[in-house]
């Protein structure tokens, strides 16, 4: 057998964190086969508005604003705040120390002070006693707190902190589309929230992110700040106000730019497949929700792991799960054991995000010295593997058994 082939064959067998492009992957790509033959306009149109409309619907808030990424989704996002003047270039702003890269960098490029924060390991997510020990040190203007892998901490004490306290609440929920807590969903505890369409993660446009709010000038804002920060997709009271308090004349306001913006549009193949596999996503997020219970059950038998607690959330969905041993012999041991059953595995997320090269070689982050050390530990300790929805039942049994070994 050649080398090429027997390398074929272990790919198959692989349980891959990722394995299709899409959800019902034939009929949606045969689906956009027609759609593109049958379109005029590929560009940000009539399918965006759409999409977005339907978006928010489910995601129950009163708009949605559709971008390339969830990283572009962030960046617009803190972006919008400092046009609008909710924030400025001297305002703290708290992060979950485990969390993505293109959570935190947009607060450094847009030179903002990032403060980190560290996570429970019951939940890998941070928690109200997390928030006021650092509360204690620095005052915070803004938590953009990450729903890390499915869960959160406890949002709703956490809500209530940044309201008395006047800290603007934003949540990165990239990772956590469909999951609930007392039967609100994530990403709806704050003034506004992030979602990722990437194609690793719960729906996806195979790149693509959301941003959602309740609030009209925020909407207004992301949707200039989403579109080189001219007025073309504002209403049209709103873009004569513009007009008028700018002094500019129907012919120069095509190409008139009030604010800070950048080109994070879609275009309508992105928001075409973001409707189509909007239309499976409870099915989605209910069989990541039942494998979660599975996996955690069985895991929190064995004592070498470190137990996960979501019995505060009334809804999981988790795109993969992660696993946090005790200690350095048994992460070693559990992690030869599922790379040797041919069963993909990653690092959690962006580990300690505070401890990647990037963070440690920007300046004014280098004055600080929190001490992140659960973060740590499920970067040093933890990995995750996947929960797709269409993991059979030999590929359940078989993570299963891994789970109870010893
Ligand atoms: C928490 C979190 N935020 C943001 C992102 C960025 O999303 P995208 O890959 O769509 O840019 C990710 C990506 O994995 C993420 O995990």
């Amino acid at each position: 057998m050649s080398l090429k082939r027997s390398y074929m064959e272990i790919e198959l067998k692989m349980i891959k964190l990722v394995k299709s492009t899409f959800y019902n992957e034939i009929e949606t790509k045969k689906k956009l086969c027609d759609f593109i033959l049958g379109s005029k306009q590929l560009s940000m149109n009539q399918k965006c508005l759409e999409f977005e409309t339907k978006f928010a619907k489910y995601q129950g808030r009163k708009y949605a604003i559709m971008v390339n990424s969830g990283s572009s989704a962030n960046l617009a996002l803190i972006q919008s705040l400092l046009n609008l003047k909710i924030l400025n270039k001297k305002s703290k702003v708290g992060f979950s120390a485990l969390t993505w890269a293109t959570n935190i960098m947009p607060l450094i490029q847009l030179g903002l002070e990032p403060i980190p924060i560290d996570i429970s390991l019951k939940n890998l997510n941070v928690c109200s006693d997390n928030l006021l020990e650092v509360l204690e040190k620095v005052e915070l203007d803004a938590l953009f707190i990450t729903n890390l892998l499915g869960f959160c901490g406890n949002l709703d004490k956490i809500s209530e902190i940044c309201k008395k306290k006047g800290i603007v609440l934003i949540e990165d929920n990239c990772e956590s589309l469909g999951s609930a807590l007392n039967d609100v969903k994530l990403g709806n505890f704050g003034l506004a929230s992030t979602t990722s369409f990437y194609v690793g993660h719960h729906m996806s446009t195979i790149e693509g992110g959301m941003v959602c709010t309740d609030d009209k000038e925020l909407y207004d804002m992301l949707l200039m700040t989403r579109a080189h920060g001219w007025d073309r997709n504002l209403s049209q009271d709103k873009q004569k106000r513009l007009m008028k308090e700018n002094s500019v004349d129907d012919f120069h306001a095509k190409y008139t730019f009030y604010t800070l913006g950048y080109n994070f549009r879609p275009t309508e193949i992105t928001s075409f497949l973001g409707i189509e596999q909007l239309k499976f996503i409870e099915k989605i997020t209910n069989s990541r929700c039942k494998n979660f219970h599975k996996f955690n059950d069985i895991a929190n038998q064995n004592p070498h792991f470190h137990k996960l607690d979501a019995s505060h959330m009334s809804f999981v969905s988790n795109f993969a799960y992660p696993l946090i041993c005790k200690d350095h012999d048994k992460f070693e041991n559990y992690k030869k054991k599922f790379v040797e059953n041919n069963i993909e595995i990653r690092p959690i997320v962006g580990g300690s995000i505070i401890e990647q090269p990037f963070f440690k070689s920007y300046e004014s982050t280098k004055k600080i010295n929190f001490e992140c050390s659960n973060a740590k530990k499920a970067n040093m300790f933890g990995f995750y593997f996947t929960n797709r929805p269409d993991l059979t039942e030999d590929e359940l049994e078989l993570i299963k058994n891994l789970l109870r070994s010893d």
